[in-house]
């Protein structure tokens, strides 16, 4: 289908472990790199399989220090299917061959011809490749793998050998691989990454094999059970069993122009699994009961198709490929699995093992799509924090504040997973990370819930759940605001803000800067919403909640009074994006360009250099414009007005221009939000920007970081921006709010979203108009309010509005 398959002609193993993340497969559950299973892991591949959630905490050395980090883990490897031939005028007139052939891989010189077709559609990847066999003989193999959408637990790979101009004997090896640590990461190589231990292996059936092991320390136990069938005679097989490796051999006898196909199914469980005795039962009866290849296909098919409906949008042209990419890999990440599941968004999808698999800020930049789409997905995410809680709670005691601190990096069981030192590859140094200094992350947490709920009318969990979250986090926030009589203002000291080349002040001792203006800004913005849902719980609740986590009216009174004076630093006429931003020094941008090309990483070139970024004006990320992308203009402004501060439209534009000249984009957030907040001023840069985070990963535009996992966040990001941000669109008050902001470039689009009690709502931009309409299905009108008017549109009904009326 035009538009909605990636295909990479020809081997390269330089690009190999990109595709690789590209052509990831997953289904919420868990998730497979697209590696070539005929070939051995080694530098041009990294077969990872990893299950969402499912993480151990190891003890490395690093630098002469104990270091402790929790990983998502690499899972014994389940692709293993690798081939050799042995033709006929090979074998001796003794019966036996010559000469051993080796393997048929993609690195063998063998190998002809090779294609690799990533299907979004169906959710399925196909590669094919020809093999030289002898003098004009050709192997032809068609194999094609999926994650299967509907039966989370399983996935298969058919594979089809075709001889061509020889005959002789097919040899078929079908394996799991319990050798597996997590190497992934140039960057982490120096820690220990051993995270398997406890295997056993061990026989089912004729075709059946299993392999079972456990995390050294989290003591979760792995299950793969795998069949592998040929269809075709198949004699001499045999079964090969270490205790790391199961593995069969299957024999077939190819004629020219015969076909051979083989199916390798497996089933895995864990023991996070719910209704299962014990992940290896599991696993195998799940396999014995799973049908054959085409009906896997099938059903895996059609329950791609359900999911496509519920969150297409339509872009025309290449913009509305990748975007179609995008959504792929968000889904394949965040699937309806993920309801039934105990896990947070992980930065970098279920592809790789960057950033460890950790949960950060980045579910900011997902649940706005979410929650239009898959709200139960959203909900549940949101539940992995509440459920984290009573860590968040502890932390900000142990460090002598009330409410929830909630870590800048989470995993397993919610406490800071933030690594203590990173190493700078370019220098070669250990360095201290004071990353952990982000407590904005958990205005991210009480936006989302916020936002979620708005969308989506769920009371049940706004005022249980989702209350007692923005509670905690509006209480953290009122105890560590200070009061300073001399500024008549309160101040939040010793963060680091979002972006995370200001970590200190230039040669100070102690890490953290004061009064970041994102941070006050939104925790200020947090601490209203609290107070909005507080007056908004029905009284039983209320009364149950405040008693169960004593919360008094003096406190909200608290709230009331800090929100409205904490303290936001300017300079210049414009926002500092902290207090004393004002005096560093300028970066010579020019000259840092001419010598390095390109800067994203200009924290490790200063380091290299025996400098650092903390001396000067120049941020890895949107900082101050964060607060554009969350913030509608005129939310922004009223927000500043509360504070007592006055941010008009020159203001906002003098700060976007003075911070874009000043962010060298080390982050793929960073583009994606200043896209956002241009496309409202200056559109043509707004869709460079644009452009720059649509093909971040498709094209790998941050050198290397995508082979090791997707940028969830920029991915669902992009989604949202046309969703959200061209659109304008917002949930509040039980309407939908438009305020569209059109790009030339994206004249043309058209979305469905799950709006409160509504399935379908439908948005359809062409030339020049926004349509919106009401399924006849639906049972209520919906109310609309754009800039200068409100309308309602009723079920059945489509209202085209001119965009140039209402700007
Ligand atoms: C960014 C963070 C982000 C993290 C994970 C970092 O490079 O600076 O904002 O949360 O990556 O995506």
């Amino acid at each position: 289908m035009p538009g909605w398959t990636w295909t990479y002609e020809g081997y390269d193993p330089g690009q190999e472990r990109l595709r690789e993340a590209l052509c990831t497969l997953g289904n919420g559950y868990f998730a497979t790199r697209g590696a070539a299973p005929e070939s051995a892991a080694g530098p041009a591949h990294y077969p990872g399989t990893y299950a969402a959630g499912c993480y151990n905490r190891l003890v490395s050395t690093a630098a002469g220090r104990r270091v402790e980090n929790e990983d998502l883990v690499n899972l014994p490897n389940w692709l293993p299917l690798r081939f050799r031939v042995w033709p006929h005028d090979a074998i001796g007139t003794n019966g036996m061959n010559r000469t051993e052939p080796g393997w048929l891989t993609c690195d063998a010189n063998e190998l002809q011809a090779y294609r690799q077709i990533l299907d979004l559609h169906r959710g399925v990847l196909t590669r094919q490749l020809r093999f030289a066999v002898g003098p004009g003989g050709h192997l032809d193999v068609e194999q094609t793998r999926l994650v299967h959408m509907a039966d989370a637990h399983l996935a298969g790979l058919c594979t089809y050998f075709t001889a061509r101009n020889w005959t002789g004997r097919l040899e078929v090896e079908s394996a799991i691989d319990g050798e597996v640590t997590n190497a992934g990461v140039d960057r982490y190589r120096q820690l220990n990454g051993r995270h398997l231990t406890g295997w056993r292996t061990g026989v089912a059936d004729a075709d059946t094999m299993w392999m079972h092991c456990r995390t050294t320390a989290s003591d979760i136990s792995i299950a793969f059970a795998m069949r592998t069938h040929a269809r075709a005679t198949a004699d001499n097989s045999r079964t090969d069993l270490t205790p790391t490796r199961a593995a069969r051999l299957l024999n077939v006898h190819l004629a020219s122009g015969a076909v051979a196909c083989v199916e390798k199914t497996v089933a895995l469980h864990t023991s996070r699994d719910a209704a299962i005795s014990d992940p290896l039962n599991a696993a195998i009866d799940r396999i014995v009961d799973a049908p054959g290849f085409e009906q896997l296909l099938a059903s895996h098919t059609s329950a791609w198709q359900h999911l496509w409906k519920r969150a297409e949008l339509k872009v025309p042209g290449e913009a509305g490929r990748i975007l179609r990419l995008h959504l792929f890999h968000v889904l394949q990440t965040l699937s309806p699995h993920t309801a039934e599941l105990d896990v947070g968004v992980p930065a970098r999808g279920l592809h790789g093992e960057a950033y460890r698999g950790h949960v950060f800020w980045d579910e900011l930049f997902v649940l706005p799509y979410l929650n239009l789409h898959l709200p139960e997905v959203s909900r549940a995410l949101l539940t992995y924090r509440h459920r984290r809680l009573p860590q968040a709670i502890r932390a900000a005691h142990a460090h002598g504040r009330n409410g929830a601190m909630y870590p800048w990096q989470s995993g397993s069981d919610g406490r800071e997973e933030s690594q203590t030192l990173h190493l700078n590859p370019r220098s070669g140094r250990w360095l201290p990370d004071n990353t952990h200094l982000q407590h904005h992350v958990g205005s991210a947490i009480a936006y989302n819930v916020w936002q979620y709920g708005q969308a989506s009318d769920d009371s049940e969990f706004m005022h249980t759940k989702g209350a007692e979250t923005l509670f905690q986090i509006a209480r953290f926030w009122a105890s560590t605001a200070t009061w300073d009589a001399s500024t008549g203002r309160y101040h939040i000291r010793r963060v680091v803000g979002p972006d995370e080349y200001h970590d200190a002040y230039p040669d100070a001792t102690e890490p953290g800067i004061d009064d970041n203006a994102y941070t006050n800004v939104t925790a200020a913005w947090v601490m209203r919403r609290a107070l909005d849902l507080a007056r908004a719980l029905p009284v039983p609740r209320r009364r149950e909640l405040f008693e169960r986590i004593a919360l008094s009216g003096e406190e909200l009174d608290g709230w009331d009074e800090i929100s409205g004076r904490l303290y936001v630093p300017f300079h210049q006429g414009v926002i500092s994006q902290f207090e004393g931003y004002a005096d560093l020094a300028e970066l010579d941008w020019a000259a840092y360009r001419d010598r390095y090309g390109s800067i994203q990483r200009l924290d490790r070139i200063l380091e290299s250099e025996g400098d650092t970024p903390n001396r000067y004006k120049a941020s890895k990320q949107a900082d101050v414009l964060m607060l554009g992308y969350l913030f509608s203009p005129s939310e922004l402004c009223g927000l500043f007005r509360m504070l007592g501060y006055e941010l008009d439209d020159e203001m906002w534009r003098r700060t976007v221009a003075y911070y874009l000249c000043r962010t060298c984009h080390g982050s793929t957030l960073s583009q994606l939000v200043h896209s956002w907040v241009l496309a409202r001023a200056r559109p043509t840069e707004a869709w460079q920007c644009w452009q720059d985070v649509l093909t971040g990963d498709v094209a790998d535009l941050q050198g290397g970081t995508t082979t090791e996992g997707i940028h969830l966040g920029a991915m669902a990001g992009t989604l949202d921006l046309v969703q959200r941000g061209v659109t304008g669109l917002e949930t509040r008050e039980g309407a939908l709010w438009l305020d569209p902001a059109p790009l030339p470039e994206l004249s043309e689009f058209g979305f469905s979203i799950r709006f409160r009690g509504h399935w379908g709502v439908a948005l359809r931009m062409r030339h020049g108009r926004l349509y919106i309409s009401v399924p006849t299905s639906d049972a209520t009108p919906i109310h609309v309010i754009l800039p200068d008017r409100a309308i309602t549109v009723v079920p059945g009904d489509t209202e085209g509005l001119d965009l140039s009326a209402s700007s």
